[in-house]
This record gives C-alpha cells, structure tokens and sequence, in this order.
C-alpha cells in the first residue's frame, strides 16, 4: 500500500528517486522520503504529507550520493508524521517497506528486551533495529538482512541500505510485489516497472519469498530457501507506462474518456479477428462447471455482482459473489466443479490475492480478470484475462470498471456457449451488439457539459442516495462509492425496492436521489419507487433514454442517453455515475485523483 523505490546509479540519484516516487503516488501520499549513502555517509529527508513537501524540503536541504531507497505512505502503523515516515534507519541501515509486518509486536517486545529502544509507532522501525542488531553481532550486510527476513512474519516489499556501502542495496518480497530493474552499470528496485520505466524497460519481478542482493554489477536472486534462483528479465512495454495526463487537467478525466478507446481494444483482443466469436485461452472452459464464485473488491465487486446477472441469465449457472475480505474468513462451501473468477485492476489487492490463494486449490480452476498483467493475481490464477485498461492512476477507478464489466459480459457468453444455453448464432448476436459499445460510450461522454451542469447542483448536498434495478442496482452501489471517494459526500445506493423498507425515511426536500433506469422490463416498477420519492419532496435526478424520460413525466434533473441494449446498459450508465462524481468533487475543490485518506493498490488486509 506504499510505494518503495531503489536505484545504485551513476549521477545523483534524489532526482531519479523523486521521478520514480512521482510514478508510484498513487499507492500512498501521507508521506513520502529518501535516504542516501554519499561516500560511505547514510542520511535521509522525510516529509509529511504529498510527495511535493519532499520535494520543497529538498531544496532546501538536498541530498547527496549515487545509492538511495525512497518511499511513498499510506499509513498503517503510526500516524503520518514526519518520525513515522519512511526510510526508516537504526544506526547504519536504512530501510523502506511496504506491507504489514503481523509479528512487530513480539519483535519489539524482545529487542526492547534487549536495550534495544523503538522511536517511532511502525513495524518498520523494527526490522531496521533487527538488521542492526544482527550488524553489531558481526554479519555481513546481506547476512543481516537474510537474518532479519526469516524473523519476519506477514506481507512485505522491502529495501535496505547500509552506511559505508556504496555499491549494495538489498531487496525482499513476500507478499507484496517488488521488481528489479537492470541499466547499465545502474540497478534499480521498485513497487512496480512503471516506477522504473524513465530508467530502464529491463525488468526481473520476484517471486514470493525472493531477496536480492544489488551491485552495480547485477543482481543477486535467492528464494525462500536461501537457493540462488534464475528469474527472467524481461522487456516491458513502455506504451504501458506512460502516466501523463494528456492535456486532461485530471487523470480520472483523461481515464474516463480512453473508455471507448479501451473497450474497443478490449474486444479486439478478446474476439477473433471477424468480431464474430470469442476467442478466449482454451482454460476458460464452463462446461463441466456447476457454480461460479465471483470475488473482489470495492469497485471490482460492483461488477461482480453485475456479472451475477449476467452469468445467471445467458448460462443458467448459480453464482455467488463476494467481498475478498469476508470470503477468506467465512468458511465458503467450495465445489471441485466450480470457476472461481478473481477481479482486480491492481492485481496486487492483498485480500483478494488471500482469497485466491485459499480457494486454488479446492476449486476446478480459478480465472483472474486483471488489468496489470504481471501482477500476483494474474500469475497465480490458471487463466488470467487482461482487461486492456492500460495504466489507471486515479484512485478512482473508471476505465478499469467498464473494461473489467466488458471481460465479465465475455466470460458469461463463453459460458453460456459451454453449457449450451446460448446457440452459436445467440452469441453471434450478442457479439453483434457488443460491437456498438464504444460507440454509445462516446454518446453518453458528449453529454459531459450537462453533466457538469448537474453535478453543481449535486455538489451541494450532503448525502445523495442512487436506485437502480436489475443490473443498475450494483451500478448505483458503484455509483455512490465514486462520489464519495472523490467528492467526500456522503452517498448510498440501494435497490430502489429496497427504498420503502427503510432509507425512505431519509428522503426530504434536501436529498438527492439519483435513479439509473433505462427503459427496460423493470421501468415501471423503478418509475413507482421514484414516485415515492418525488411524494417526499425527495429531488429526483433520473438517468434514462428518451423514451424513459417522456414517460417518467416531470422531475428535479435528468440526463438523457442514448437508448442501448439492455445487455451492454451497466457500461454506458457509468459513464454519467463517473462524471457527475468527477464533476461534484471539481466543484468541491477536493483531490480528485488522490483523495485522502485512499490508496490505488491496497497490498494490505
Ligand atoms: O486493484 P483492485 O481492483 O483489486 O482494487 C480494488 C479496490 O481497492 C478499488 O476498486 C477501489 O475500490 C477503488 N478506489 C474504487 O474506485
């Protein structure tokens, strides 16, 4: 959930550092730091807040040497306060983590035992005085380290450097992703290679439980066994790490217009070359399956539970759906016939990856749809479909919820087409359909300027309720999660049957209620439920076709979309539920791509 940063360089390397730390902002920003070793000498600057402090207090007072680690924070362990910022050092080792380390109490305890005297509130701190323990008892640097990893319980990326060694830097990953860069005569450490990307596109990712040793002469691998392991380097792609907001004045606005672009991609990818059928690994097999488990988290389980429908309605299959958090620890009844489909933009979300790893092997095969193709849960699952989103930096994820609903829509046709309850030209058809997504996609984007019109108005509210049915009812959960992470007001979605059963009560003259319906099979029924909340002075905004809105008569604001086919409907109401969220955090002022207190990828339980 933070970011860590490592470079042995040639030139000065707080600037480089700096660069990368800017690239990995998105997984931390209570507070950010950097500690170099200049001839011999370790020292380190830290501060509070975004990486811009950091960057001011370098001004003033810089920071020499060719070695350093850096960090980005999102606080666990003690406040975000400059002492509790990262590197964290004890005597001559200086080190960066990201992760949770489960057993820092009892570690504490016996150093604290020893004489040994913790400063700040982190489980940080703790490997660093466990390290220099094992320094003053004679080890070697890399010794020391190896000796502190095998004490160390829970999850971690980790980046240690020493006083008096300019040419060694030392890595670990268990449980949280760590990559290796390779330049020449430099190398490099990161959360992730777009990190690395301005330095080099040569990366060596680590497998659980590796450490490495660093030179400027290349890296040194050992698993968990402490055996030397070969691990590949490969070439990224550096299309796939370009993180600039292309004239947008916000990523989340650059990342909710590529939609068209990404969808498009998406299907091309996924479809064969007539866009007539899908074309899919051949592991990504239904037919002998007899349940499906959709697991995720935050705006991923809101397209799980779209997909519920989807997987109910076109392949008559029963499927569960559920938060990874709650799924690992309540016991799940699992079947050997089951598909267990993990859904994660960051691939790397710790209770889904837990989730995963629980299930594995008790399931007939799991299937990771992933944006991040080199991430965990893309390398532990059987299968995993990309989902073409590209690079999403915004905390709020957009682009990546509408691709990852288009790979779930596939899966289901695929299954449909397995268990025989679609015929091949229902598929054909459906295919057929599919082929309009982005095209009304960039409809509903045309209606932005209305949107933003409306979004003033909603802005000032201080609670927003969204209703759906059917499929829209997870879009108005999804919905609500947008324009609170972003906007900071507070925002509810429910089914809009599940009004008169109690949120009801909320409804006054002051409340917005957002209704997502298109004219479809369930209009009528969501026009009542509307009703009922227009009869409480409650302040409708409806989302819907013409054809809906004529029939819905008068209400408070209403944005009109293009009429769609109700198969691909929860992708284009996203897009004005992304940009009245968008819209409303702009006018509040607010952090719209770093809100507080959040993180992209949350690599903690
Ligand atoms: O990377 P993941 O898709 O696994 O992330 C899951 C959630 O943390 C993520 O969707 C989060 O809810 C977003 N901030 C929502 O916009």
């Amino acid at each position: 959930m933070c970011g860590i940063v490592g470079v042995l360089g040639t030139h000065e390397v707080a600037p480089l550092i700096l660069e990368s730390l800017k690239r990995l902002e998105y997984r931390g920003y209570d507070s950010a730091g950097i500690a170099t070793v200049n001839n011999g000498t370790l020292d380190r600057r830290r501060a509070v807040g975004k990486l811009i402090n950091l960057s001011d207090l370098l001004v003033h007072e810089p920071l020499t040497g060719k070695s350093g680690i850096g960090h980005t924070r999102w606080a666990t362990h003690g406040a975000p306060t400059v002492t509790n910022a990262h590197p964290h050092r004890s005597g001559g080792v200086a080190v960066v983590h990201n992760g949770i380390i489960e057993n820092f109490k009892a570690l504490r305890a016996e150093l604290a035992a020893a004489g040994l005297v913790h400063e700040t509130g982190t489980d940080t701190e703790t490997i660093a005085i466990l390290t220099r323990l094992h320094l003053t008892q004679g080890m070697t640097p890399a010794k020391a380290a190896a000796a502190t990893l095998a004490r160390l319980e829970g999850a971690f990326a980790l980046a240690f450097l020493f006083e008096g060694e300019d040419d060694l830097m030392i890595g670990a990953r268990k449980g949280s992703p760590l990559a290796v860069g390779h330049g020449d005569g430099e190398m490099y450490l990161g959360s992730d290679a777009i990190a690395l990307a301005p330095m080099t596109d040569r990366i060596t990712y680590l497998e659980e439980g590796d450490w490495v040793v660093l030179t400027r002469a290349g890296a040194e691998i050992f698993d968990a066994d402490g055996r030397r392991a070969n691990r590949a380097v490969s070439r990224i792609r550096l299309d796939q790490t370009q993180v600039d907001k292309g004239g947008y004045r916000h990523f989340m606005a650059k990342e909710i217009a590529e939609q068209p672009a990404v969808l498009q991609a998406a299907l091309a990818f996924h479809l064969d070359p007539s866009g007539q059928a899908l074309s899919l690994p051949d592991e990504v097999d239904f037919s002998d399956c007899d349940r499906i488990t959709l697991v995720a988290c935050g705006t991923g389980f809101y397209a799980a539970q779209v997909a519920k429908y989807w997987f109910e309605q076109l392949a008559r299959i029963q499927v569960e759906t559920d938060i990874a958090s709650e799924y690992r620890y309540r016991q799940p009844v699992l079947s050997d016939k089951a598909v267990a489909i993990f859904i994660s933009q960051s691939g790397e979300t710790a209770d889904t990856l837990a989730a995963l790893r629980h299930v594995r092997d008790q399931v007939a095969r799991t299937i990771g749809v992933i944006n991040v193709p080199t991430s965990s849960i893309a390398r532990e699952t059987d299968v995993a479909l990309p989902i073409l989103a590209g690079p999403e930096i915004s905390v709020a994820s957009t682009k990546g919820f509408t691709a990852q609903l288009l790979v779930l829509l596939l899966l289901a046709l695929k299954a449909g087409q397995d268990r025989g309850t679609l015929s091949a030209d229902q598929v054909k058809d459906h295919l057929a359909t599919l082929a309009s997504l982005p095209g009304l996609m960039r409809q509903a984007l045309d209606r932005n300027e209305e949107i933003d019109k409306i979004a003033r108005k909603l802005a000032e509210a201080r609670d927003v309720l969204y209703l759906g049915r059917g499929m829209m009812y997870p879009l108005a959960l999804e919905a609500a999660l947008k324009l609170k992470e972003i906007s900071y007001i507070h925002a509810e979605g429910y089914a809009s049957g599940e009004l008169k059963h109690g949120p009801i009560a909320l409804i006054d003259k002051t409340m917005p209620v957002v209704v997502l319906a298109p004219r479809d099979a369930l209009f009528e029924k969501t026009v009542s439920n509307m009703q009922e909340v227009m009869a409480r002075q409650g302040q409708v905004l409806l989302i819907s076709d013409p054809a809906g809105l004529e029939e819905a008569g008068e209400v408070w604001q209403s944005i009109t979309l293009p009429t769609v086919p109700e198969l691909i409907a929860p992708m284009i109401y996203a897009v004005p539920a992304q940009l009245l969220a968008y819209h409303a955090a702009m006018v509040r002022g607010t952090d719209v791509d770093q809100p507080r207190n959040l993180a992209k990828s949350v690599t903690v339980e």
